[in-house]
């Protein structure tokens, strides 16, 4: 089964066709991703209008690149997906009407994916990996932990009360002068820096509950820098480097209970897996310090290939061929795109969880 998949849900504009057999393995024929950075770097974030915009543009040039590149035509096509929510409805709308359109013209059936469950399902297609396992989305617009139990079975086990994890690092490299997006500049800046200079607060360690929380830090990054203005290159190194290591110990902390919190839902899964996706899963000392606490507890750590843990349209595919795959019911054109969809229908919304609702 062959799906053409298509993501516009924020900065990304992505098209990709994705193969899935019946024992479950999958191939990427093509994956495209255009990014939009350049165009919303000036600004120090993603312009909804902007994106919309540019994914008008680019979009049905790139569905056509995926087609070329993985040598099909449309009718060697058994299914469309396209991302409907949540993100930034203009780009969803884009997206999902794209979608609508080719299904209808190619006599398809059209399955209209939430973004997160593309980002949830990704590990099955990269390790093939089988439910249940523990999901660790960081990205710009989410930072959550989810029970993946099976298709379309998720529990969210936190979220973020306030900032996500990549808008923090995005905000703490804003205030210190660095460019967007700030999460590789910090990183590159904390490796020079001094970690043990300043302390910076731990948001909810220790606590019970499994949600996270990221703008009291900032918060006390942007005091501390500016009890310490003008800033030297050694201020902002060491700076980013204490708040690195905040981040990293916060995350630990939030993480082990979650492993806990997995076995003992499924005490009989015998090699249970941590997932990490979302762009901020790229760094390097919270990747190192996820896969110790991983091999200390007796879990497989799976960070799908960075392409993959970021926005893609790979990933909707996916999601689509195994939707298709159980014979779930195609959805109706009439589908509408929602901004907000939570993964798992039964956990309240949080004040701010995933303010910019933007990106996942
Ligand atoms: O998943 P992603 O590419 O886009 C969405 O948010 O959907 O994630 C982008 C986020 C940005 O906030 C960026 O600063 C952060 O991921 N990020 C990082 C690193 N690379 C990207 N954060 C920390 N360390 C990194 N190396
Ligand atoms: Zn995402």
């Amino acid at each position: 089964m062959r799906v053409l998949g298509i993501e516009t849900s924020c900065d990304e504009t992505a098209a990709a066709i994705v193969e899935r057999d019946d024992e479950g393995n999958g191939r990427i024929l093509s994956s495209i991703v255009l990014s939009q950075i350049a165009d919303h770097a000036p600004y120090g974030g993603v312009v909804p209008e902007i994106a919309a915009r540019a994914h008008v543009e680019v979009l049905d040039r790139l569905i056509d690149q995926a087609l070329h590149e993985a040598h099909i035509t449309l009718n060697e096509v058994d299914a469309v997906a396209a991302t409907a929510g949540p993100g930034l409805v203009g780009g969803l709308i884009v997206g999902l009407m794209t979608g609508k359109a080719i299904a209808m013209a190619a006599q398809k059936p059209f399955y209209a994916v939430n973004h997160l469950e593309g980002h949830a399902l990704t590990p099955r297609l990269t390790d093939r990996i089988d439910f249940p396992y523990l999901l660790l989305l960081v990205s710009g617009g989410h930072t959550q932990m989810v029970l993946v139990k099976g298709l379309g079975n998720y529990e969210r086990l936190g979220t973020t009360i306030d900032d996500a994890l990549g808008e923090a690092f995005d905000k703490t490299a804003k205030l210190l002068g660095l460019p967007y997006p700030g999460g590789p500049e910090v990183e590159r800046a904390a490796l020079r820096g001094d970690p043990s200079r300043f302390t910076l607060p731990r948001p909810l360690k220790g606590e019970e509950r499994l949600d996270f929380s990221f703008s009291g830090l900032k918060t006390a990054v942007r005091q501390l820098a500016t009890s310490l203005e003008p800033l030297s290159a050694v201020d902002v190194d060491d700076i980013c480097a204490a708040f690195q290591t905040a981040v990293a110990e916060t995350l630990e902390d939030r993480v082990s209970r979650s492993l806990l919190r997995f076995r003992q839902t499924f005490p009989d899964v015998e090699k249970p897996a941590l997932v990490v996706a979302g762009g901020v899963a790229a760094n390097n000392v919270l990747r190192t310090g996820l896969q110790k606490l991983c091999s200390e507890r007796g879990f497989r750590f799976i960070a799908p290939p960075l392409a993959l843990c970021t926005d893609n349209a790979a990933m909707i595919a996916w999601a689509g061929a195994e939707r298709a795959n159980e014979n779930a019911p195609a959805d109706s054109l009439d589908i509408a795109p929602r901004s907000r969809w939570p993964l798992d229908m039964q956990s309240a919304p949080l004040i701010g969880a995933g303010r910019r609702g933007a990106k996942a």
